[in-house]
């Protein structure tokens, strides 16, 4: 099964995607863990990266479409995938279609996930991360037991640099822009399967399953 999901920031495109990789046996190829990888590890696309990131702008396309191109060749891409963050332009999607058609492959679903704007700024400003294991916390509808550590190993619980809140209103001007353009691109393919995103995590999920299962979005 190859997919691809779509949403603004915080709408739980990473949540979603682990949890649907899981259930189906596909691999998650999230562009911002790699990028933010990539950063971390001093790589040069990371370092090319940053300052976009940082922004909350988009990466440059020919950075991105390298990164995925590799990516999706890779072993455990090759009997699919649900790509997390990738498209995000038209351009993008273009590239991206050019690469599958050459290699015989096809989209099965594209799923797009709706939030508003306001409680996107209410999850991604309460959000904590683990600094060593990563785990997620929200310090309104899931805080730590104890502050700025982590209940599972004991880490520093950080703020990604681009969770700050001009930092997100500006993520999501650039979503609404750049990145919202794919639903109307994906929907004409006939692929878009759209949920209400505003459900709790298990919800969601489940309507994703069912829908995939069944071919209908909700
Ligand atoms: P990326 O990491 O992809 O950031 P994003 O799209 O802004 O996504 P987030 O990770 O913030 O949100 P999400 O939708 O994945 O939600 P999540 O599951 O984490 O990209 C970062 C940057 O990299 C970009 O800004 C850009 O600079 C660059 N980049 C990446 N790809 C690129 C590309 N293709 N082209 C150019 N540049 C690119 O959940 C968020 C929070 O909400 C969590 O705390 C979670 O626990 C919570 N949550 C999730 N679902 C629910 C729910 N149902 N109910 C309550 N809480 C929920």
């Amino acid at each position: 099964m190859r997919l691809i999901i779509l949403g603004p920031p915080g709408s739980g495109k990473g949540v979603q995607s682990k949890r649907i990789g899981e259930h189906f046996g596909i691999v998650q190829i999230s562009t911002g863990d790699s990028l933010r990888q990539a950063v971390a590890s001093g790589a040069e696309i990371g370092r090319q990266a940053r300052q976009y990131m940082e922004k909350g702008l988009l990466v440059p396309d020919n950075l991105m479409v390298q990164l995925v191109m590799d990516r999706l060749d890779q072993e455990d891409a090759l009997g699919g995938f649900i790509l997390d963050g990738f498209p995000r332009t038209i351009s993008q999607a273009e590239m991206l279609d050019d690469l599958l058609q050459k290699e015989d492959r096809t989209l099965d679903a594209v799923l797009e996930l709706k939030v508003r704007d306001g409680v996107v700024v209410s999850r991604l400003s309460n959000r904590r991360l683990c600094s060593q294991c990563g785990a997620d916390y929200n310090l309104v509808t899931k805080p730590p037991k104890t502050e700025g550590v982590c209940d599972r190993c004991g880490g520093r619980l950080i703020q990604r640099e681009d969770d700050r809140e001009a930092t997100i209103l500006h993520r999501l001007e650039v979503y609404h822009r750049q990145t919202e353009p794919l639903e109307a691109y994906y929907s004409n393919k006939g692929h878009l399967l759209t949920f209400d995103a505003e459900r709790s995590v298990e919800e969601v999920s489940a309507a994703i399953v069912e829908a995939l299962e069944s071919g209908t979005g909700s």
